[in-house]
Parts: C-alpha cells; structure tokens; sequence
C-alpha cells in the first residue's frame, strides 16, 4: 500500500492519503513462491531473434480490434497476444490471464517471448481499460523495434515472477501509459523499463509498487517521461540508469528502499552523459545508508527543481568509484569491474531546499550549484581517499554549513559570503581554483570562516568525521 503524503501543507503533516494498487487485491504472499525465483541470467546472449514468437492470440501485418473479450495462454514461453509486422491493434474491456514460465531470460529480455502483450516490427497497438494478470514471471506490454509505438491507458497490471515488467520497451520501441496500476512482486521487475538498445516510455498519472530485489519504479535505458508517478519500490532505487540514459521525471512523489533514489551507472566502461530532470518531484529513501541520488561509475548531470530528497541517511549524494552488479543489491567495486572509473557528477539545484551531505569516493567529484531561492543544509566530505567537491551558489541561495568542509571551486555569486552560514564550521577553498577570493580568509555569519588550504596542513577533502560485463538486461 502506498501513501501521499500532504508534505506541502505543513498543518497537514500527520495527514496521508492511501493509495491502492493491485497486491490490495491479490495478496502477494499468495504467490510466494512465484517471487522467490531467482532469474538466471548466467546464459548465452542471443543475437539474432529465434524462431517466431509464440501466442495464444496473433495479429501479424494486419488490423484488428478486440473488446470484452477474456485471453489467456498458460504454456511457457508463449503470449497471450502478438502484435506484429506492421500490424495495428485496437482493444478495450479487455482481461489477458498469463502464466507460464521463460525458460530463456534474453529471450524474454531482447524479443518479449512470454510477454502477456508482444508488439513489434512497426507495430501500434492502443488498449484501453485493461486487466492483464500474470503469473510464473512474465512482462506485461512490452513493445519491440522502431516505429512499434504502444499505448496502454487505464490499465491494472498485477504479476507475479521475476522480470515482469509492467510497461517495458526495447529495440526502440516507444509505450506510453495513462492512468497505470502496476504491481510486481518478483525479482528484477521494474515498473517502467527499456532495454537495448533503447526503449522510450512515458508515464502518466499512475501508480507503480515493485516489491523485489532489481525492481525500480523506473528502468532508464534509452528515455523514461513520466509526470503525476506515486510509487514504491521495495527493494530497488526509484531509477536504475545504465550508462549514457535520459530520465525526466515531474510531479512524481517515490519512495525507495534500496541502494539509493536513483541508482546511475555504466555497467561496462564509463560513459558519459547520463541526465536526470526532477520536477516538482520528491524522493524518499528508507535505508539507513541509502543516499538521495547515487552515481557509480559514470558522469552525469542532474537538475532538481523544486523538488524534495528526503533520506534517512541524512546523505543526499554519493559519487562513487563503484556499480551496480546485476545482482541489483549492493554497490560493487574493482573486483567485479576493473574498467572502474570514479563518477564524476554535477548537480544543478533550483527552487529547492535540501538537506544532507554530499559524499565523494576514491577519486569521483561533485559540482553542486545552489540557484533561484535554493538553500542547502549539509556539509560535504570524502568516503573513502580523494574526493573533489565544487560549490556555487546565486545571490538569493543560502548554504548552512553542519561541518567542516573542503571545496576546489567556491563561487558566490555574493562576494562577501554572507549566504553562508557557517555555524561555527570552516569552508577550505582551493586558492590556486577559487582564484577570485584571492587567497583571503573570510568570516562567515555563525563565527566560522572561509579560508584557503593551507599548503602545510594539506586540506584534501577530508574522511568521514575523522569482471566486465556487457550491459544488463533490465
Ligand atoms: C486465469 O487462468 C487460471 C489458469 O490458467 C485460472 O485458474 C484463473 O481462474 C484464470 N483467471 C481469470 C480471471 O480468468
Ligand atoms: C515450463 O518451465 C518450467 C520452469 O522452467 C519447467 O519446470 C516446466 O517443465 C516447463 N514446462 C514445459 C511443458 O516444458
Ligand atoms: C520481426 O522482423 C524480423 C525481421 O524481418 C523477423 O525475423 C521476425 O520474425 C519478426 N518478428 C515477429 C514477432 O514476427
Ligand atoms: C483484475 O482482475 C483480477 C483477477 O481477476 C481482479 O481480482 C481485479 O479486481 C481486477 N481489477 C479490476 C480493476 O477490475
Ligand atoms: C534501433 O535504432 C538503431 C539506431 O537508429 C538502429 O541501428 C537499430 O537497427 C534499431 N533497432 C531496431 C530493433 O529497430
Ligand atoms: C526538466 O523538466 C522540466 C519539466 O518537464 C522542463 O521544463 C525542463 O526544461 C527540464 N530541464 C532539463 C535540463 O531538461
Ligand atoms: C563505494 O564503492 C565501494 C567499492 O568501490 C563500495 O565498497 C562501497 O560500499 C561504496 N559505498 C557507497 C556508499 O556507495
Ligand atoms: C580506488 O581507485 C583505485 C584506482 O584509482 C583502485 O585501484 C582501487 O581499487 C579503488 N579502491 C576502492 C576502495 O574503491
Ligand atoms: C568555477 O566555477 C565557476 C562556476 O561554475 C566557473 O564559471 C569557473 O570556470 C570555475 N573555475 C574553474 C577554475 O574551474
Ligand atoms: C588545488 O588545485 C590545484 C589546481 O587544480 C591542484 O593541483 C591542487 O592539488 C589542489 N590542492 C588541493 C589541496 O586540493
């Protein structure tokens, strides 16, 4: 059960609102054993598509149109309705009932097979008021190759198995879901999610809660659009992002419970160019360790406006010399990827008040810009050996410093500091980068100061208070 809570209306604080989504209806420990299953990845990749796809129900190069109808399929490996080779298909009223299990994952991954709804090779597909059941670990809608473009509107999605993603595109392919419920009770079961080599999704107006481990609301590989999302995610960041991914997300309210909000990585070599844009939008994270944004691996750039971080950790960043494994629950290091390389992030912030630390790991760095009535509450400081740390902030920004902290690049767009309240703490600049403080020390409102690294006491960014593989299959 997920809640929205009235976060904005302060005298409503205690006041929440109970969302429902599909396991209110079937319990999923009705299905226990279903979602236990661990998927085997550990098979040869496929590279070119098998023999035809399998399905109760096949609309191939032709139009067709289906209401009020009850579909299903129970073999393995098999859909209840394809969709293919320039066909069209129109649906309302429509109940799909299926299980039956993958017995190939990149199957299952690459070309959809057992997928309740398979549309591909420049298909379309348009349903409405949808009931689409599935048991054993199948995908919901998924929609395979260019120009497929598939539109799921008010639709109630309930599975149970690993890799039973709700809306799920690859091969760039494109879906586009209105007024969504979709619970997932497997392993690897986000929410919304592409594949390679991309898939585009858009979300409106819906509601996701993924309760295993690997399940994100949102899997970014290609393009994630959502506005209006409500969702949890159990056992899995809001967004896993592999590489060089776009994620756009306004007017979502998630919660997440493990490895961090959003989870940003390459999962080979270190790309660059992975983008994140929250809106309007609030993160929570659950996990005593779990930070607001996670980067591994990767650069990045985020933008956050107006919008929350609220995490338990009291961490709203972490750069890291690190990944994420397709086992989906830890932060891995050189020993499974020793194409490792640190993550090197900025983060702009507009409209925004947050509050938490901002740490760096062996190498990575973070470019954290404070704009348009944003304040800041934290400090920033290594997690383990060098950490690089840049700091701007526009005139009507504040900074309220919780501990010492080293910067490279201090700009203000206040010369004289006086955003920055110190509370009695000690902001190092790097004098040879912050070159316009002219090596001068500053005092700072709350008795602290801004003062130059010394060259004798070496000021790096100080310590906490005192295999390759291709790319995951999502
Ligand atoms: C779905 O199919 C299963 C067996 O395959 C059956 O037991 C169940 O009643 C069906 N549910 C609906 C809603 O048709
Ligand atoms: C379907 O797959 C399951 C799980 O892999 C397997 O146990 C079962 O034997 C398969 N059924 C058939 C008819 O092949
Ligand atoms: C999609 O097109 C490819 C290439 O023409 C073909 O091999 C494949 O069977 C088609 N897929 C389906 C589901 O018909
Ligand atoms: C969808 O089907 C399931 C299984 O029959 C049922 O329990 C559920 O209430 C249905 N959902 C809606 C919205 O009708
Ligand atoms: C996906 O797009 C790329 C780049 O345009 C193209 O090379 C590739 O063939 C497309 N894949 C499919 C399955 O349509
Ligand atoms: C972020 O999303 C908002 C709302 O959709 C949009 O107006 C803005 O241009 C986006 N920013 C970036 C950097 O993409
Ligand atoms: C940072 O990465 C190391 C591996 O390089 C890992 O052991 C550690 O748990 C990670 N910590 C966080 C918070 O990401
Ligand atoms: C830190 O980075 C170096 C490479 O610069 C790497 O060899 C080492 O394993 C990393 N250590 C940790 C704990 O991440
Ligand atoms: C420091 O940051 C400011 C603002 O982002 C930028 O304009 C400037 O080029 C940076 N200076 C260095 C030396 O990186
Ligand atoms: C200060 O910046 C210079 C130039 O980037 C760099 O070489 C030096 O290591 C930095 N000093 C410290 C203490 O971080």
């Amino acid at each position: 059960m997920l809640t929205r809570s009235l976060l904005s209306f302060p005298a409503l604080a205690l006041a929440s609102i109970v969302i429902e989504d599909p396991s209110n209806v079937i319990s999923p420990s009705l299905w226990a054993s279903d979602n236990a299953i661990v998927p085997d990845y550990d098979i040869a990749m496929v590279s070119s598509q098998p023999s035809a796809i399998k399905a109760t129900h096949t609309v191939d190069g032709e139009s067709s149109s289906a209401n009020h109808v009850t579909w299903s399929a129970t073999a393995n490996d098999t859909s209840v309705l394809l969709v293919a080779n320039d066909a069209t298909f129109t649906g309302s009223y429509i109940t799909f009932n299926k299980s039956g299990y993958s017995t190939n994952l990149d199957d299952a991954s690459f070309w959809g097979f057992n997928a309740a709804v398979n549309v591909a090779n420049a298909s379309t597909a348009e349903f409405r008021h949808v009931n689409v059941t599935v048991h054993n670990g199948a995908a919901q809608f998924y929609s395979y190759g260019t120009d497929t473009v598939v539109h799921v509107n008010d639709a109630w999605l309930y599975s149970s198995g690993p890799v039973s993603h709700g809306l799920y595109a690859s091969g760039n392919g494109t879906i586009i879901g209105r007024n969504v419920q979709v619970y997932s009770g497997g392993k690897r079961s986000s929410s919304f999610s592409g594949d390679s080599p991309a898939g585009y999704i858009y979300v409106y107006d819906s509601v996701a809660h993924a309760a295993g481990i690997g399940s994100a609301t949102f899997y970014a590989l290609g393009e994630i659009h959502a506005q209006n999302v409500v969702s949890l995610s159990e056992n899995g960041p809001v967004v896993f992002s592999d590489g060089a991914q776009t994620t756009n997300l306004l007017d979502c309210d998630c919660k997440a419970g493990l490895l961090g909000g959003v989870a940003m990585f390459s999962s080979s070599e270190r790309e660059s160019g992975a983008k994140l844009n929250l809106t309007n939008t609030k993160f929570t994270t659950t996990g005593s360790l779990m930070p607001g944004l996670w980067f591994g691996n990767v650069i990045a750039e985020a933008t956050l406006h107006n919008s929350q971080l609220v995490t338990k950790s009291g961490v709203l960043v972490v750069a890291n010399y690190s990944q994420i494994t397709q086992d989906f629950d830890y932060y891995a290091g050189y020993a499974d990827n020793n194409n490792l390389k640190p993550a090197e992030v900025t983060v702009t912030v507009t409209e925004s008040d947050l509050t938490g630390d901002l740490v760096a790991y062996n190498g990575s760095s973070i470019n954290w810009c404070l704009g348009k009535h944003s304040s800041w509450t934290g400090y920033a400081y290594s997690g383990y050996g060098d950490a690089s740390f840049d700091v701007t902030l526009d005139s009507t920004s504040t900074w309220t410093l919780t501990g010492d902290t080293t910067v490279q690049n201090l700009t203000d767009s206040r010369s004289s500091l006086t955003n920055i309240h110190s509370q009695g703490y000690t902001l190092y600049y790097n004098a040879s980068v912050s070159t316009w403080l002219d090596g001068k020390t500053v005092s700072l409102p709350g008795g602290g100061s801004a003062e130059p690294i010394s060259s004798s006491s070496s000021k790096r960014a100080s310590s906490v208070r005192g295999s390759v593989r291709r790319s995951w299959r999502a």
